[in-house]
């Protein structure tokens, strides 16, 4: 290589040296190293559900109490899942990647989802005994023809465990049982999008034949995605000028966006089965609990229409969380009862 050659050779090498090493660049130790950045986006605000109960940060005088009932802590928490509806094998696949993802036995680099979880383990009951720090997916079944209808009620969702309870070998689990019902895009679901994404309760014995704990969660693809899958949807006033929606970490706006609502509703499961266990304010028939009082934060920073610090791939990518197999997850943060204040492992501070 000639003189002059070899040094525009090193030249351009520092160049991208530069480039691979600039403050604003962070590499995380992942199956496939490429270049990560931290970001922290203002974004529009979300049309916020009617009774949506966001709180931002930390405040003394969030009075999360423990009212004596038991939380979820068997090991492991074993889910019965129920997918109503159309739903494709990548689909289910991201969301069972999710759930697979919370134990400590799953391998992802740090910060994990794992570790998210790890706020909702601190949490107990009056014996001492932590929120299990596992969950698996115990069994799982399809209900692709809508037993109950494209049109389901807050009762009727009861009505499709009880078909479920029926039709599947799903054992009675009393002690490590919950249900998780998952809608397609397709189906409503009574207040959906206009007060709830993702609800949690028990089953009534007169419906399905004993109390269990159960989740529904919908996919807001097509009904509401600027609500319940924000913000990889934004509202649509703000289309042309305005930062615009962030692009989802597994190229699915519905399923992203329901992924962060399941964590919400599991971690508010676990520690508040019988919504008599861990929440805040007087009235039991409107608790807020851990996920309520973090909602729309996803990192250090947040408030005020950001989001909070997250992180963002080489292909634009959002997320805060790593899962197994490399995948990645935005999931919002959790009320820690030890600092008293909204928890994330993607934390700055
Ligand atoms: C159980 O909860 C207590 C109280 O929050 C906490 O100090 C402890 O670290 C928790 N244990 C586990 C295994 O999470």
């Amino acid at each position: 290589m000639s003189p002059l050659l070899a040094l525009l050779y090193s030249i351009s090498l520092l160049h991208l040296s530069h480039a691979t090493t600039s403050p604003q660049v962070q590499t995380l130790n992942t199956d496939q190293p490429d270049q990560v950045l931290m970001v922290n986006p203002k974004l529009p605000p979300k049309n916020t559900l009617s009774d949506s109960k966001k709180f931002e940060g930390s405040s003394d005088l969030v009075n999360l109490r423990y009212h004596m009932g038991p939380v979820l802590s068997s090991t492991p928490i074993n889910i019965y899942l129920i997918w109503y509806g159309q739903w494709s094998q990548p689909q289910k696949h991201i969301i069972k990647d999710f759930i697979n993802s919370i134990s400590p036995s799953a391998k992802a680099a740090s910060p994990s989802v794992s570790e998210w979880w790890q706020t909702v383990s601190l949490y107990t009951d009056q014996t001492g005994a932590n929120v299990s720090r596992s969950i698996i997916i115990a069994k799982e079944y399809t209900d692709a023809r809508y037993s109950h209808g494209t049109g389901l009620t807050r009762l009727s969702v009861q009505e499709v465990i009880a078909t479920a309870v029926k039709a599947a070998p799903f054992p009675v689990d009393h002690k490590n049982g919950i249900y998780l019902i998952l809608t397609s895009q397709d189906v409503t679901v009574q207040d959906y999008c206009r007060a709830v994404c993702g609800f949690h309760y028990f089953t009534f014995p007169s419906m399905v034949g004993y109390t269990l704990p159960y989740a529904w969660v919908g996919n807001s693809g097509k009904q509401c995605p600027e609500v319940c899958a924000y913000p990889f949807a934004v509202p649509a006033y703000m289309a042309g000028g305005g930062p615009g929606a962030l692009k989802a970490p597994n190229g699915d706006v519905g399923v992203d966006g329901m992924i962060s609502v399941i964590g919400h509703e599991l971690a508010e499961l676990a520690t508040n089965p019988l919504v008599n266990a861990w929440y805040a304010g007087e009235d039991p028939t409107a608790p807020t609990e851990i996920g309520d009082l973090c909602e729309g934060l996803y990192g250090t920073g947040g408030g005020g229409g950001y989001i909070g610090q997250v992180m963002r791939d080489s292909q634009g990518r959002t997320y805060n969380v790593n899962g197994r197999g490399g995948r990645r997850f935005l999931i919002q943060w959790l009320w820690s009862p030890v600092l008293k204040a909204c928890a994330g492992p993607n934390a700055t501070d």
